[in-house]
């Protein structure tokens, strides 16, 4: 049932200007929080700006470090190196360290999509780590410094697999389970990989996905891959040459193993992500900085506390499952639920159906599903108690202020302080957010950097701009989760992050900052677009296109989606003499087939030719208006052909 509430995705700017509401702290909360007294907040955050490297430092004392390190941050612009000489590992600190104290303590919760439940206590999860350890050293043979893939879906194993990979200093690269043969094998072939770690199926709405077989066809164009470690979840799934069963690799290692202290610059993991060229890119990140990033957000943002039921819905795939579901939080000792499958399946319920269940205390999720979960009826979540929720948090895009006045009275019940997070894969932690107990909350507002974070607003020259005077977002200082480079491309690293303004890190997102410092993010201003809080290149989709025979040429680009943020319109010229009967279906599933579903475009439209700028460049803003159904506006005089574009029926 749908309710008939307008669902909007971003109130246009006016509203957003016209934006007065605030919400200050709930006093019960402040009195608890970490941070809950304002003036002396106020003090730290104002040193933290003065001083962002003392303030890491007096973060990095909540890391266990095996050594100490002779120099905070070594700045040779653009490469950044933090804890200079320290020596670290994650997996203990998110493990070993936690087990005298909170060895009984639920580390995963995790619930599968059929309901059953499986606890992890940490004691449990350390154990499993250290088997996993002994396979990847004495069985697969990886040494520090070699990469490993991970392929699997949200489940204990996959975290499992990164543990053991940081521990004993293999860099992991986690492929979102959706992304198909194609992307896995670019990935795969990117980073080098000796190792895949897989399962042989999935769960999602009621289906049951082969992962194990899109493994199978990419592996068949990765000679790097020695082997793949396969968890077989259905008895009769058969192994191949390269194949190892998982359970079978354990239980004949011992659950002892000696977690050995790496250089905090060890590469920690590689995940890849959407640019605006067609290639997607290995983000680097290493272990000392990122851990203390991650640990320190995780605690102050979500004000973590021991009792705490802590779920974030984002997948290990991406980088908020990296930061805020495995190592901000375990680092924490915190108590993470885990859920594989659809959070509206059965029912439009199930999300709220979990919470009750678990007693979830904190949710994280992003703007798309609460939409959807708006969209669903206000009847839907009323049916819930969700009494034991005490802080909300979003991620991912920009929220409307629609959803988040939805989110906070229907979900929240006006109790519970909304954490609007903005931060990137890059920059490996949150950089903005409100901290529940201190500031007070402006509906679609990312509200003030984190401290040690000097954000700021640039014009086109690199001025700081005014207040509500609409810029540029980009980062004043380094700080310590930051990417380290583009895995094998560090021209690239310069090129994309560094070059638009000089010293001042470059997001790609465009912003503006209101009279008391508060930030709105209004999105990207590249070609990267963001569909259900999934960033995706335009280019990439492009290329994939253009790989069908029967595609000249496409342009891709992102029409506003009242659900989803962004729709996914493409531009094709067909070659001449191609059938056009059901090419626009087969052309979908050719992009699915090549990148994966989340990438499928929502509507193709045929052209006779694409409109392109005298120097050939395809004129992408023309495109975006037209699909957005926009009277062309702005300045054409540079168009090659200035006429219209021609549509093929
Ligand atoms: C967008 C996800 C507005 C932004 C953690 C950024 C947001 C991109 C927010 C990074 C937010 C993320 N408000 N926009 N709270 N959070 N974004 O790398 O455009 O998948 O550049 O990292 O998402 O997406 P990524």
């Amino acid at each position: 049932m749908f309710s008939d509430r307008e669902v909007k995705v971003s109130d246009t700017i006016e509203t957003i200007l016209k934006e007065t509401r605030v919400f200050p702290p709930p006093e019960g909360f402040s009195k608890a929080a970490w941070q809950g007294d304002s003036a002396s907040y106020q003090k730290l955050w104002s040193s933290s700006q003065e001083d962002p490297i003392g303030f890491w430092q007096t973060a990095a004392e909540n890391i266990h470090w095996f050594q100490k390190w002779q120099k905070v941050l070594q700045w040779d612009e653009p490469f950044s190196k933090w804890f200079v000489g320290a020596r670290t590992n994650a997996a203990y600190n998110c493990l070993d360290r936690h087990l005298e104290k909170h060895g009984d303590k639920t580390a995963l919760l995790f619930e599968g999509e059929d309901g059953k439940v499986d606890t992890w206590t940490y004691r449990r999860l350390h154990s499993e780590v250290c088997r996993l350890s002994n396979v990847i050293e004495k069985d697969l043979k990886l040494k520090a410094g070699d990469t490993a893939t991970i392929y699997l879906p949200l489940m204990p194993e996959a975290i499992v697999a990164m543990l053991a990979c940081a521990r004993v200093g293999v860099v992991h690269s986690v492929i979102f389970a959706g992304f198909a043969a194609h992307a896995i094998r670019d990935r795969v072939l990117d980073a080098e990989s000796k190792v895949i770690f897989t399962t042989d199926i999935g769960y999602r709405r009621g289906q049951i996905l082969e992962l194990k077989q899109t493994v199978d066809a990419a592996v068949t164009e990765t000679p790097c891959v020695k082997s793949v470690v396969v968890l077989r979840r259905r008895d009769t799934t058969k192994l191949g040459p390269k194949d190892l069963d998982w359970k079978d690799l354990l239980s004949r290692q011992t659950p002892e193993h000696t977690a050995q202290p790496f250089d905090a610059e060890q590469p920690l993991f590689y995940l890849y992500t959407s640019g605006t060229t067609g290639k997607p890119k290995g983000i680097v990140h290493t272990t000392g900085g990122y851990l203390v990033g991650t640990a320190t957000t995780a605690k102050w943002v979500f004000d973590l506390k021991p009792d705490d039921i802590y779920w974030c819905t984002a997948d290990i795939g991406w980088i908020t499952g990296h930061s805020y579901v495995v190592y901000g939080l375990l680092a924490n000792a915190a108590t993470c639920l885990i859920y594989e499958g659809n959070l509206m399946y059965p029912d439009a319920g199930r999300i709220w159906e979990i919470i009750d269940k678990h007693k979830a205390t904190i949710l994280y999720t992003a703007p798309t599903a609460i939409r959807s979960f708006m969209r669903a009826g206000d009847a839907v979540p009323a049916k819930y108690s969700l009494k034991s929720l005490r802080l909300l948090g979003t991620v991912g895009e920009p929220i409307n202020p629609e959803a988040w006045m939805w989110y906070h009275t229907q979900i929240g019940k006006g109790r519970c302080p909304i954490v609007d997070t903005w931060w990137q894969t890059e920059t490996g932690a949150i950089l903005i957010s409100a901290l529940p107990g201190v500031t007070s909350l402006k509906p679609g507002s990312a509200t003030r950097p984190f401290p040690g974070i000097k954000a700021d607003i640039v014009d086109e020259k690199g001025n700081s701009c005014g207040p509500n005077e609409g810029g540029y977002l980009v980062i004043r200082h380094p700080w310590p989760s930051m990417l380290r480079t583009i895995h094998k491309d560090p021209n690239r690293f310069k090129e994309t992050y560094w070059n638009k303004f000089k010293g001042l890190y470059f997001t790609g997102d465009g912003a503006h900052k209101d009279q008391d410092g508060y930030f709105w993010i209004k999105g990207r201003v590249d070609d990267v677009i963001n569909v259900s809080g999934h960033r995706l290149g335009t280019m990439e989709i492009e290329s994939a296109l253009v790989s069908h025979p029967s595609v000249a040429e496409a342009a891709v680009v992102g029409r506003p989606d009242e659900l989803k943020g962004q729709s996914i319109v493409a531009f094709v010229t067909p070659r001449d003499g191609s059938d056009l009967k059901d090419l626009q279906k087969k052309l979908k599933d050719h992009v699915v087939q090549e990148i994966g579903s989340i990438a499928r475009p929502d509507e193709i439209k045929f052209t006779k030719t694409l409109p392109k700028t005298r120097s050939g460049k395809i004129m992408r803003r023309l495109l975006k208006d037209l699909a957005a159904g926009k009277e062309i506006t702005g300045d054409t005089t540079t168009l090659e052909n200035p006429g219209l574009v021609e549509f093929i029926q």
